[in-house]
């Protein structure tokens, strides 16, 4: 777009687009943000904002070139502002982020068969950002046709990025073993839950491929964080409320570790919408909440309990061998009906990836 005029104000330009929008560009903002001051090389920013009055003042400008150029007084060089910088920084619009996808919620109606990939064609350019594109939308999808390799699930993680390590390691074997440390490494079933509310940051997305499955049972249940939240605060907008605000406790500990943080289980950010769903009753911490607050925390816990329990919201999918499920643990529930171990193999491999690392993929896939 074409810069039509810019008029100098007291502490800031007010710049005239040819389609008749104006953009106020404040003197310090134009400073601290000034094209010629970042590395060549790193982009990063080597300007220091501490140097320069707070109501710094041009010394000369003009619009050559469709660019805002100016000296500032400390400078002898030009400062060159581009027409598709200036639109792009707008104030108050926060700058194009092909990271920044529209949730979808779904319903099993929605995810008869879930978003299914083959790995072989996901590994190109392509396809991996149809892949992460739908992890981002629906919160889950499924890879098929991985290699018949125990490693094969996890190599798929390395073309999105660095997987994210946890007390049970960076990759965690998912059988029936004796002397479990985690209720996920027995046969009996998991209810739908989140991974390790516990930790300072909860794991982002999860991944859990299925190496081997010819066990009677172990069937997989998915449910949508997203939808569950939704309903639950059209229905029952006070226990909504008392759980997005009271911190609850979370803990795990084994002979090694004790990891424990308090959070709200419906975590809502500051437009309203939903940043984390952290559900976990295995490892939820004997919550000692105020007495006057006990008996309310009980009754909405309890209701969003049976809500998600209910046959309403989830799917269940056995996994085969060479498939992989790939769901956000901030957002989409997972849980599994028992098996029996005496009756075949069942063995999921699983790991972490943050959703910074899915974003960053994202974004320079989308280059
Ligand atoms: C887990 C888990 C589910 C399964 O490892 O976190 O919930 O299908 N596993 O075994
Ligand atoms: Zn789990």
């Amino acid at each position: 777009m074409n810069i039509q005029s810019v008029d100098q104000h007291a502490h800031s330009f007010m710049l005239s687009w040819e389609d008749g929008t104006q953009q106020e560009l404040p003197f310090v903002w134009l400073r601290d943000n000034d094209p010629s001051e970042l590395h060549p090389d790193t982009k990063e920013r080597t300007f220091d904002l501490a140097s320069v009055p707070l109501d710094i003042q041009p010394r000369s400008y003009s619009i050559e070139a469709n660019a805002l150029k100016m000296r500032w007084p400390e400078r002898n060089n030009d400062s060159i502002y581009t027409s598709e910088w200036l639109n792009e920084h707008r104030l108050g619009r926060p700058a194009e982020d092909p990271a920044k996808l529209e949730q979808q919620s779904w319903f099993p109606s929605d995810m008869q068969t879930m978003y299914r990939f083959d790995a072989k064609d996901s590994e190109n350019k392509k396809g991996l950002l149809k892949v992460l594109t739908a992890m981002k939308r629906y919160g889950l999808v499924l890879i098929d046709n991985l290699q018949d390799d125990p490693q094969a699930g996890e190599r798929f993680g390395d073309l999105i990025g660095f997987k994210r390590e946890s007390n049970f390691g960076v990759i965690f074997d998912v059988i029936s073993k004796p002397d479990p440390n985690n209720l996920a490494y027995t046969s009996i079933a998991l209810p739908l839950h989140t991974d390790l509310p516990n930790q300072e940051l909860v794991p982002g997305f999860q991944f859990l491929h299925c190496y081997k499955n010819n066990t009677i049972g172990g069937a997989s249940v998915l449910a949508d964080g997203l939808a569950i939240v939704e309903e639950f605060k059209r229905d029952f907008p006070e226990h909504f409320a008392l759980l997005s605000e009271l911190d609850v406790p979370f803990r795990f500990h084994d002979e090694t570790c004790d990891i424990r943080r308090k959070r709200p289980i419906i975590d809502i950010d500051a437009d309203g919408n939903l940043r984390n769903f952290t559900f976990n009753g295995h490892i939820a911490d004997v919550a000692c909440l105020p007495a006057d607050k006990i008996y309310d925390f009980y009754a909405a816990y309890h209701t969003l309990m049976k809500r998600i329990r209910s046959d309403d919201y989830s799917i269940r999918y056995t996994l085969q061998p060479g498939e992989m499920v790939i769901f956000d643990n901030r957002r989409v529930m997972h849980g599994r009906d028992s098996f029996d171990p005496t009756a075949g193999d069942r063995h999921l491999r699983g790991y972490y990836i943050d959703h910074n690392e899915v974003d960053s993929r994202l974004r320079v896939l989308a280059r």
